[in-house]
């Protein structure tokens, strides 16, 4: 999400660089300045109050459940959060779930089968079924494509996903008027196109 992220801030703050091939993860424009962390870290700068203001996806702000608030949906990095295996479903008395989100997988899933375990693994977790070391996995799906070359289908979807924009919540609080001023422009920006 990284270039559409930019892109979405170059609208509010028109001064921002335009090109981030230097690999400089910290600089600022006339009105932001701007870190680029990776999505799993970013809600807890947020929440440290590092940054008063996140673009993370909705996914990550599931399965962290950390203090920030959410602000606004915002219209890209839209996916899904699935449940996938391979077509054919056996009767299993302990099912064996793979996924980067074991929280989630353990928030929709667990009422689901008499006994699930949840393998965590930061990566490629459609090996998961394709290695036998899992029955399905839990995973984002954009355009389906990782999972029908992998022989893997979704079973169910458990939620749509997209960046969203957070804050901390005391910059929400002593910064409210600016927080949502910048909320007022995002409405604006994206009603008109
Ligand atoms: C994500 C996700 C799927 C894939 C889905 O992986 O975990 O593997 O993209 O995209 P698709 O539906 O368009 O094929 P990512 O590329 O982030 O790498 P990872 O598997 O190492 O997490």
């Amino acid at each position: 999400m990284l270039e559409q992220a930019l892109n979405f801030l170059k609208i509010l703050d028109p001064s921002l660089e335009n090109d981030y091939s230097n690999r400089k993860l910290r600089f600022k424009g006339e009105r932001f300045e701007i870190f680029l962390a990776k999505p799993w870290d970013l809600p807890l700068y947020v929440e440290e109050r590092v940054a008063d203001l996140g673009i993370v996806g909705r996914d990550i702000i599931i399965e962290q459940e950390r203090k920030v608030v959410s602000l606004i949906k915002l219209p890209f990095g839209y996916c899904k959060m699935v449940l996938a295996g391979f077509p054919d479903d056996k009767n299993l008395e302990e099912v064996k779930i793979a996924s980067k989100y074991v929280n989630i997988t353990s928030k929709y899933l667990t009422n689901r089968w008499n006994k699930i375990k949840i393998i965590k693994l930061n990566g490629s977790v459609e090996l998961g079924p394709i290695l036998n070391i899992s029955d399905y996995i839990v995973d984002l799906v954009e355009t389906g494509r990782t999972l029908k070359e992998n022989g893997l289908v979704v079973k169910e979807i458990l939620f749509e996903s997209s960046a969203c924009l957070i804050a901390n919540i005391s910059s929400y609080v002593w910064k409210r008027k600016e927080i949502l001023d910048i909320l007022k422009e995002v409405e604006k920006t994206y009603e008109n196109n």
